[in-house]
């Protein structure tokens, strides 16, 4: 029999909006695993996604809270709390860039939007974590997981202000992990993901010739998002209780490869 890893674990999952994301791919297996779920996305994607049909699959509920909104945020953790009590596990699964969206060159970014890039797409992560810590939201050996991009360490030019957010996301992790490790015993981690087709990766232009570099580059080809659903199990289980402030790489072998024979055409 398959080992259920998470047994008895509850946690919220934020950014399942369809079947593609990767936070859908993660709360079905967590659930697999034992896990309890509760569910959060923008209110506007409780609208036009179909995370309702997933939380009726799961057997919970979805609560909308705008991830940059601290009110919004805390009437979660009122929902969370009363449904569970504390947490073992916070999956932050949410991205979007307006000037990425709006095909704006990032040497010429407007910057009202730049901020909400960096709002929704890194500092959101902040505020859960400080919320949840301020709370004490989280059991001790509790994991905070969030998703990101190589983009954070190198150059990939369509990608544009999510770069920086990126960055600041993975440093987010390790400046917020010190204090969340040494007072509350809590992880905090990033997984650094392949290019996958869902609604916010095809949003990037020249998505598909990424996608393509990718798999031609890394030796085991890109990592899909049950692989990096996968991983999330993982860092939320007790098999990674001492792995914190890390940005572990789901990609194949991508970040190690300077040049593969099928990019030189010496194969
Ligand atoms: P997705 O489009 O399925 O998920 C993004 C989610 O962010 C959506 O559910 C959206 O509603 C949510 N969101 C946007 N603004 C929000 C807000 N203000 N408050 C709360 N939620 C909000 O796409 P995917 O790919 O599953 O994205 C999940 C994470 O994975 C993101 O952080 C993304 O940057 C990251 N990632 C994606 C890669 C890809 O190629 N798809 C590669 C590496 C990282």
């Amino acid at each position: 029999m398959k080992a259920r890893i998470l047994e008895g674990k509850t946690g919220i999952i934020t950014g399942a909006l369809d079947e593609n994301s990767i936070a859908w791919k993660t709360a079905v297996k967590a659930h697999q695993h034992g896990a309890k779920i509760l569910l959060t996305n923008a209110p506007v994607a409780l609208r036009m996604g179909k995370v309702q049909q997933l939380a009726e699959q799961l057997e919970t509920e979805v609560i909308g809270a705008d991830a940059t909104s601290l009110e919004d945020l805390g009437k979660l953790y009122d929902a969370a709390e009363a449904k569970f009590g504390k947490l073992d596990f916070i999956l932050h699964s949410i991205g979007m860039s307006p000037n990425v969206r709006k095909e704006k060159p990032y040497t010429d970014l407007n910057y009202d939007w730049m901020f909400k890039t960096l709002d929704i797409s890194a500092i959101s992560f902040h505020k859960m974590m400080s919320l949840a810590y301020k709370r004490k939201l989280m059991k001790e050996w509790g994991s905070v997981v969030a998703l990101s991009f190589i983009a954070a360490q190198r150059s990939f030019p369509k990608y544009g202000d999510m770069s920086d957010a990126k960055a600041l996301l993975e440093s987010i992790a390790r400046t917020f992990g010190y204090y969340f490790g040494r007072d509350q015993k809590v992880r905090v981690n990033t997984i650094s993901q392949s290019p996958t087709p869902t609604t916010a990766g095809t949003g990037v232009d020249g998505f598909d010739q990424m996608l393509k570099y990718g798999e031609v580059m890394s030796p085991l080809g890109n990592a899909t998002a049950e692989d990096c659903a996968d991983l999330c199990v993982l860092l939320f289980s007790d098999f990674t209780k001492r792995i914190t402030m890390q940005n572990l790489f789901s990609d194949g072998g991508f970040s190690s490869v300077g040049a593969s024979p099928e990019i030189l055409g010496t194969r």
